[in-house]
């Protein structure tokens, strides 16, 4: 058994201790935002904040998160108002989306330690691969992130989704309470 904090509240994973942080998030926790692109620790689509520092949680098994405060993308903000996810949508630096939970986690621990960074700063801190090919825009977007962060500039947090379950069932048959009949 293993326990550790994730996105401020105490969870305990009774599975094998030797088990990837990144299965036991999506598999055990539902905490599907964090991505599972290649396992092996190149691709970052599973970075995640540990102790506030972002790292590869297909990398880190749950014997090495014992205790510690875990940070998933679905905890990073309530309503996507973080500075990254602000940036991230007002520079529409995303295509399909299936890297970007990871960038984000990398680039909110970047705006962190060093809010106003160059873009080389921004590219070794955010080494995540995106199949898409965003790179130009998610510089730009990173560090917009930081001026709002420092307040040098505001964006209007990006709309809700505006999906609730119903109307997801609606387009989404197998997610309706009834769909056992
Ligand atoms: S899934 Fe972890 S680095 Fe690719
Ligand atoms: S936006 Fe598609 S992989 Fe990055």
């Amino acid at each position: 058994m293993t326990q550790m904090t994730v996105n401020d509240r105490p969870v305990r994973f009774d599975m094998d201790p030797q088990t990837p942080l990144l299965w036991a998030l999506r598999d055990a926790a539902n905490l599907t935002g964090s991505k599972y692109g290649c396992g092996v620790g190149d691709c970052g689509a599973c970075m995640v904040l540990v102790d506030g520092e972002a790292l590869r949680s297909c990398l880190i098994t749950l014997a090495e998160a014992e205790g510690r405060f875990i940070t998933t993308i679905e905890g990073l903000s309530e309503d996507r108002s973080h500075p990254v996810q602000q940036a991230m949508v007002a520079e529409q630096a995303i295509q399909c989306g299936f890297c970007t939970p990871g960038i984000v986690m990398a680039a909110a621990a970047l705006i962190q330690r060093n809010p106003d960074p160059s873009e080389a700063d921004v590219r070794e801190a955010v080494p995540n691969l995106c199949r898409c090919g965003v790179y130009p825009r998610l510089v730009r977007a990173i560090q917009r992130a930081g001026r709002v962060a420092r307040r040098r500039e505001r964006i209007s947090a990006a709309p809700a989704p505006g999906i609730d379950m119903e109307d997801a069932a609606r387009a989404v048959p197998a997610l309706r309470a009834d769909s056992a009949e």
